[in-house]
């Protein structure tokens, strides 16, 4: 099952995650063996997952092997923050394709609204200063990116360009300056956070949306204290969930990933065990009825269940996405 993107091309419903954080990034490799396998065709990475290679080096040893086609999946990567800067947009696209052993990507994604600084080191996807503090760059210029995406679709490296982390706001003036407007947003949903507002808007102008943290993104207990990523919500112990599970012989997390996609939402579960890969890709044989959905809806607890804000400090960059509730002001000159 896809989704057909305005501009024609299809994206599989189901793709996996492929941010292993705190696992090594070797592992992606192992898990997308066994998920090719399973039948998944859509994958999920990020220059700042560090995984691009290791999801390269796994197609490339089922291509060779006669697996699987390039033609046949849907590889999605995305533009790290110290790239925010049009002179660097085809220098990173380059690079991905280069690590993912690619001639191109199905979707090349704006990873964040907000600019790091860039101190001449590609690999430098997240500069920190001798004290500790993250270095953005205030100057991050939205409109003046998106056009050097659009040349990465011209000259055939991203066959479909989105953002991530986008509001409707930054959106929209995308859309009003865009040649190849942006065919998806990637942003975290999942029934804590189902952000009805943000889906009608992509929904009236053509924008599909992908979930991250389809279920509730687990693996964040593992994450340094530093970064501010508050507990993951056990939405998957969540009673209403349970009840559900319970009802439709299914598995909580089947249960929570077939909701988003009967809102017409792909989601990008991680997992680097093969039975829950599988357990997470069977989802399309059952059908929630509507009065299950609209109890999964009831669930929503709207900003307050957010659980992604991008590094420390980024509450105060100019193009913050997620208003500014946690916005800290600097003290007073
Ligand atoms: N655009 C962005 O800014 C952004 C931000 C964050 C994430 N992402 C993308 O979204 C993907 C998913 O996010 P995520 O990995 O943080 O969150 P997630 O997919 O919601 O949760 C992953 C966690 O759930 C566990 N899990 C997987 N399937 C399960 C199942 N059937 N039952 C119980 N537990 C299960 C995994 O452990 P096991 O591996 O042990 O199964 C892992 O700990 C990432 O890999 C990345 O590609 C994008």
């Amino acid at each position: 099952m896809s989704i057909k993107l305005s501009n024609g091309h299809n994206m599989p419903l189901v793709g996996l995650g492929c941010s292993v954080f705190p696992e090594p990034p070797s592992v992606v490799e192992k898990a997308v063996e066994t998920a090719l396998d399973i039948g998944y065709k859509h994958f999920d990475t990020a220059t700042l997952y560090n995984t691009e290679l290791h999801l390269g080096n796994a197609l490339r040893k089922a291509f060779d092997a006669g697996k699987v086609k390039r033609e046949d999946l849907f590889i999605v990567t995305k533009l790290p923050q110290n790239a925010m800067a049009p002179e660097r947009v085809s220098q990173f696209m380059d690079k991905a394709l280069r690590d993912l052993q690619l001639q191109y990507v199905d979707l090349y994604l704006v990873h964040w609204p907000v600019g790091m600084l860039y101190r001449g080191n590609e690999k430098e996807m997240v500069p920190v200063d001798g004290d500790g503090n993250y270095l953005y760059d205030a100057n991050t210029d939205l409109e003046a990116i998106w056009k050097e995406m659009e040349k990465l679709v011209e000259s055939g490296r991203a066959k479909s360009i989105g953002v991530s982390n986008f509001n409707e706001k930054q959106l929209e003036r995308i859309l009003k300056i865009a040649k190849i407007p942006p065919v998806n947003n990637q942003v975290e949903l999942h029934a804590y956070l189902q952000q009805p507002q943000l889906r009608e808007f992509c929904n009236k102008h053509g924008i599909s949306l992908t979930a991250y943290y389809p279920l509730g993104g687990l693996s964040r207990k593992d994450y340094p204290a530093k970064l501010k990523i508050t507990v993951a919500p056990k939405l998957l112990e969540d009673p209403v969930v349970l009840d559900l599970a319970k009802k439709y012989n299914r598995s909580p997390a089947q249960i929570l990933l077939r909701f988003s996609t009967q809102l017409d939402v792909a989601v990008i579960p991680k997992s680097s065990n093969p039975s829950r890969q599988l357990e997470n890709f069977q989802i399309m044989d059952f059908t929630l009825k509507n009065e299950d959905l609209e109890l999964l809806k009831s669930l929503d607890q709207g900003e307050s269940a957010r659980s992604c804000f991008s590094w420390p400090g980024a509450e105060k960059h100019p193009e913050y996405p997620f208003g500014h509730a946690r916005f800290v002001p600097p003290p007073a000159e």
